[in-house]
């Protein structure tokens, strides 16, 4: 058996472009823009790659951004007052400062200063609440990437044994509460697993769904699979390759080779999860624009 893909650019496309048509729409009818404002601290090459793509992504869509680039050694006081500028800016419905920080920065500090209603990153304890007792928020971006990739697929989630393998904030946690939420999309029963797990591979052979984020480069192979299981591979990993000219090749979390022979869905890497992290950035963005405008 040969799994099939799910093309995570082609569906992060279209919601582009469903987004940008709604965008259109209003400006049509004289609303403005939704307004995202991407802080990114430092120069660190990945984080400096997402913010540009992120960028991009809201030209495209008709969207009004800005991108705040401050030096490494900026202090937590001054990015604090920034993010005070931004909460009071009515042209800024988002607000998205680009992890990981500096270490000389309180993280924590920082994320509890953006205004929840602009929290389009889902990251302030208040929109974890909200997700958490089902109630209207923001959610991260890449588990509701995840969900809308199994959404728009067509794959089944009620009933089925969902296994994520990771608990991040930012992906294995929110991850599990839209799987076992109520509704579309949810309806799942869900098992969490971690770098503290025990018998890894006897828990991932019963998923009917198999959520790979652990940040580990092929951690799942194959025979950890159960036949017909839909894998989802959130990871982005860079391993040492001397037959590639850069030197590295960029995997997942999951083994590709082997575990398409067993799964009947799988997301590749590149071109999986990873687009649609920008497309529900920019979902997010427009809902919290309506939200602000439309009332
Ligand atoms: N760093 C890696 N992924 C993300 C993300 O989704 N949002 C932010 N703010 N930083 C990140």
């Amino acid at each position: 058996m040969s799994a099939a893909m799910i093309d995570g650019k082609k569906i992060a496309a279209d919601i582009r472009l469903e987004v940008g048509s709604r965008v259109a729409e209003r400006t049509a009818r004289g609303l403005r823009p939704p307004g995202l404002a991407v802080v990114l601290v430092g120069e660190n090459p990945a984080s400096q790659f997402y913010v540009r793509s992120k960028g991009k992504a809201c030209k495209e869509a008709g969207f009004h951004s800005e991108q705040y680039d401050r030096p490494a050694h900026t202090g937590e006081e001054e990015l604090l007052s920034l993010v005070a500028e931004l909460n009071a800016n009515p042209a800024i419905d988002g607000i998205l400062v680009q992890l990981p920080l500096p270490k000389h920065i309180n993280e924590e500090r920082v994320l509890l200063a953006i205004d929840p209603e602009k929290d389009v990153d889902g990251f302030h304890p208040v929109n974890v609440g909200n997700l958490s007792v089902g109630r209207k928020g923001f959610v991260p971006c890449t588990p509701l990437g995840v969900r809308e990739l199994l959404i728009r697929s067509g794959i089944e989630t009620r009933g089925k044994f969902a296994v994520i393998v990771g608990r991040s904030n930012i992906v294995g946690k929110p991850m599990a509460q839209l799987l076992v939420a109520k509704g579309k999309g949810g309806d799942a029963t869900v098992c969490v697993c971690h770098s503290a797990t025990d018998d890894l591979p006897s828990i991932t052979r019963q998923a009917d769904i198999l959520v790979a984020a652990i940040g580990r480069p092929e951690i799942i192979t194959g025979e950890m699979l159960k036949p017909g299981a839909v894998v989802i591979d959130v990871g982005i990993n860079r391993v040492d390759d001397a037959t590639k000219e850069k030197g590295y090749r960029v995997c997942g979390d999951v083994h590709f080779e082997t575990a398409s022979k067993v799964a009947s869905h799988m997301t590749p890497v590149p071109g999986g999860v990873g687009p649609m992290t920008i497309a529900m950035l920019l979902h997010n963005t427009l809902e919290s624009c309506r939200r602000r405008v439309d009332g």
